[in-house]
């Protein structure tokens, strides 16, 4: 069975109605290993660039290496075990990075942020796209940054796979009993109205 064949709001259940596309982002690690043409992934990187970012900075800054590439070879190198086991089938893998510091040499204190609104905006268009957009904290950062020249301003946040759905079955065991979108904690849980109850002495 096919990735996108997954229903996805059988397994998610929101509490109050929103649009389809936000409950249909979900990393998914079953991909197919075909190549992704530029022209689409501009595409993903599109939307990034809309995001909405303090100073209108734009600190974000996307690394990225096609499959088939000595590029994809060297990225894919720096991702742990676990993440390579299902990203040899990605077409494309993205190194996501922030420039802390603006045009005038200040640091600027919301460069994570901003960068995390680009990539779900890229998230968002890969669902509208129909292919799977995965973020891996699980790579060697520090290989990254000495081996592809990452200048000390930048910040580096994330991997990510991009790849179109594949067979769930190409996953290993393991990888194939958690393909499925996970819930999320009650609204109540991360939403509060006004500030922390007072703390009692
Ligand atoms: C910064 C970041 C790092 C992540 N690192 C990994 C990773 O190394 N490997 C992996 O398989 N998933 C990774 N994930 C995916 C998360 O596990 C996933 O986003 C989370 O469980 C929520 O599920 P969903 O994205 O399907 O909605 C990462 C996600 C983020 C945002």
């Amino acid at each position: 069975m096919k990735v996108s064949e997954i229903k996805v709001r059988d397994y998610r259940k929101n509490q109050y109605p929103v649009e389809d596309f936000i409950i249909n982002r979900w990393s998914a690690r079953a991909m197919s290993g075909e190549n992704l043409p530029q022209e689409e992934l501009l595409r993903l990187f599109e939307a990034a660039r809309w995001a909405p970012s303090s100073g209108n900075f734009q600190e974000w800054y996307f690394l990225y290496a096609h499959r088939g590439t000595e590029q994809f070879d060297h990225f894919f190198s720096l991702l742990d075990i676990w993440n390579q086991e299902w990203c040899v089938r990605a077409s494309v893998l993205l190194i996501v990075l922030s420039n802390r510091i603006s045009p005038k040499g200040k640091e600027i204190s919301t460069h994570a942020f901003d960068t995390g609104l680009a990539f779900e905006n890229l998230a968002l268009q890969g669902v509208a796209m129909g292919l799977v957009v995965h973020p891996m904290g699980g790579f060697d950062q520090e290989r990254a940054r000495a081996e592809l020249h990452i200048p000390e301003a930048y910040t580096v946040h994330c991997m990510a796979a991009v790849g179109y759905p594949g067979e769930i079955s190409d996953l290993s065991e393991y990888n194939q009993n958690r393909e499925y979108p996970n819930q999320r904690k009650d609204l109540n849980e991360t939403f509060q109205e006004g500030g922390f109850p007072p703390v009692s002495e």
